[in-house]
C-alpha cells in the first residue's frame, strides 16, 4: 500500500532527477555551441585569409628546365617547375602551338589530365575543366585559370623559362 507522503516523495525524487538531467544537458549544450563558435570562426578567418591573398602563389622565373627533346602534335609530358615540387604538363596542341600549365587544379589542388586534341585540360576530382588554348576555366568549381608555365623550343629541345599566375 502506497501512502500519499510516499507519493510526493516518489515526486521530488523524480523532479530532483529531471532538474540534474536538465541542467547537465544546458552545460552540454553551452559547450557544443563555443566548440561550434571556435570551429565556424576559425573557418572564417582561414577562408579570408585565402581570399585576400595572405598565402603567396609560388611564381616567377627559375632557371630554365628541359622539358622534353621535342613533341609531336596531340603529345603531351609532366614536368616540374619552378620547383621539383610544382607539378607541370607541356602539350602540342592541333596547329602546331606549344603550351604548358600548371598540372595542379586551382580548386582543391587535384591533378588535371590533359586532353590536347580536345583542347582541354579535367580535373577528375569536381569535373573541373580548363582550355588549353590558354588555361582559362571552362567548367566546373575551379575559382582560377591554370598558372601558365613559359616554354621557349631550342634547337637542343624545348624548356620551361618562366612560370605566371593563372
Ligand atoms: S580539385 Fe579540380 S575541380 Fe575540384
Amino acid at each position: 500500500m502506497t501512502t500519499s507522503e510516499e507519493v510526493r516523495a516518489d515526486a521530488r525524487t523524480d523532479r530532483r532527477q529531471l532538474e540534474r538531467i536538465t541542467s547537465e544537458a544546458l552545460v552540454s549544450r553551452r559547450d557544443y555551441l563555443r566548440i561550434l563558435v571556435t570551429i565556424s570562426g576559425g573557418l572564417t578567418v582561414g577562408a579570408a585569409a585565402v581570399a585576400v591573398g595572405v598565402f603567396p602563389r609560388r611564381t616567377g622565373a627559375a632557371a630554365p628546365v628541359l622539358v622534353a627533346d621535342s613533341l609531336a602534335e596531340g603529345a603531351w609530358v609532366q614536368f616540374t617547375y619552378p620547383t621539383e615540387h610544382d607539378g607541370a604538363i607541356a602539350m602540342r596542341l592541333p596547329g602546331g602551338r606549344l603550351v604548358a600549365y600548371s598540372s595542379i587544379c586551382t580548386h582543391l589542388s587535384c591533378a588535371v589530365i590533359p586532353r590536347p586534341t580536345d583542347g582541354v585540360l579535367d580535373c577528375p576530382c569536381h569535373d573541373g575543366r580548363f582550355d588549353a588554348t590558354d588555361g582559362s576555366v571552362l567548367a566546373g568549381p575551379p575559382p582560377r585559370p591554370l598558372p601558365v608555365i613559359e616554354l621557349e623550343e631550342r634547337t637542343d629541345g624545348i624548356y620551361a623559362v618562366g612560370a605566371t599566375p593563372g
